[in-house]
């Protein structure tokens, strides 16, 4: 089991988020995750590639307890969970290429190898010609596919997606979407966090995903009604 979620609870501080949610999410599959804004959605993610701890309940990523890993298994974790975060942050004096490239370059990966992956890379999301582009040159649907590129940079086995798709228009988000769902035919678990119910609907006819809502506080499976 790639994430494996026992009677977990969430709370920052005084008030519980969420409380007795348990989840297995077997590698290869493809998940949505839905919630009103505010249910904890963003918070789930951070749980699932060992960026918070449970205040309650356990966690086990590829089978481990996340409070038994420590420094080293945490790095360990994060290199086989790529996240695309809700607000993407980039690097404003590098250009796309560097900043796809930069979880390469800190790992002392930055071989002429992988340099030629990241032209693939870059060339897949279609932003090959953008390449020397800064940041603040993108439009909203380039950067949002300049994060998923960072995100698969070192070939995880998992990627988390955070609202993939906020601020893009349709014909953008099925690209996205259709991006997730090639990685995901090529092998890899797909947990992507959205409200766009449309989005989800659209998936169906691509990929056999579940969809988990949280509502109430707790995590439930959707019904087959999308
Ligand atoms: N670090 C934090 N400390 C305290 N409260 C937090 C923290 N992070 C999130 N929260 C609160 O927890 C709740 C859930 O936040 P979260 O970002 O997980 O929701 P979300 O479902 O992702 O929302 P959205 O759809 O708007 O992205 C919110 O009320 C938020 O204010
Ligand atoms: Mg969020």
């Amino acid at each position: 089991m790639v994430i494996e979620l026992e009677r977990v609870a969430m709370s920052y501080g005084g008030s519980e988020l969420f409380a007795d949610i348990s989840l297995k999410v077997q590698a290869g599959s493809f998940h949505f995750l839905t919630g009103p804004s505010g249910s904890g959605k963003t918070t789930f993610l951070r749980l699932c590639y060992g960026a918070l701890l449970p205040t309650a309940g356990q966690v086990r990523l590829f089978g481990q307890d996340v409070r038994d890993l420590g420094r080293d298994g945490v790095a360990h974790v994060r290199r086989r969970v790529g996240v695309v975060h809700q607000d993407v942050q980039f690097l404003d004096h590098l250009s796309l290429a560097d900043n796809v490239a930069l979880p390469l370059t800190v790992s002392g990966r930055d071989t002429p190898d992988q340099m030629d992956n990241l032209d693939e890379l870059l060339n897949w999301v279609g932003l090959r010609p953008r390449a020397a582009a800064f940041p603040a040159q993108l439009s909203g649907g380039e950067r949002q596919r300049a994060a998923l590129a960072r995100a698969v940079i070192m070939s995880p086995e998992v990627v988390l997606a955070d609202e993939p798709t906020g601020n893009i228009d349709w014909d953008m988000s099925q690209r996205l979407l259709t991006l997730l769902v090639e990685l995901n035919r090529m092998g890899t678990t797909i947990l992507v966090a959205t409200h766009d119910m449309n989005l989800i609907r659209a998936a169906k006819s691509q990929v056999q995903a579940r969809v988990l809502r949280i509502s109430g506080r707790r995590l439930q499976l959707a019904g087959a009604d999308l």
